[in-house]
């Protein structure tokens, strides 16, 4: 008896490990404008741990704000939302791996 309900545990192990690897294909684009890709479109494959990423990228503006430019869309291994600024430039950064292409709607 006791060794069955070992051995039952290991399975359950085991269907939640298959669970947890599963892979999530995200969309990568160089430039995504309008919600458009017009350069380098294609797909990528996240294995467990990673995310798609999206980054929009502002550019600083002669009136002295930040104007949304273009969004990147890609794959991650270590994904961190943020938000950086360098002088001329702001990068927003998201996060998804909620289902396939999540990070195709998260742009602007
Ligand atoms: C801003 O976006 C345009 C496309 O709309 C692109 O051609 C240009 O390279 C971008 N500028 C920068 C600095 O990334």
């Amino acid at each position: 008896m006791g060794k069955l309900l070992l051995l039952l545990l290991l399975l359950g192990a085991f269907v939640l490990l298959l669970i947890q690897a599963q892979e999530r294909i995200c969309m990568s684009c160089h430039m995504f404008v309008n919600g458009k890709c017009v350069e380098s479109e294609g797909k990528c494959t996240m294995e467990d741990g990673g995310a798609c990423r999206t980054r929009d990228i502002y550019l600083f503006n002669a009136r002295g704000g930040f104007l949304y430019n273009h969004t990147m869309l890609e794959c991650s291994k270590s994904c961190k939302a943020s938000e950086e600024s360098y002088f001329h430039l702001k990068i927003s950064t998201f996060c998804c791996k909620s289902q396939d292409f999540c990070n195709k709607y998260k742009g602007k």
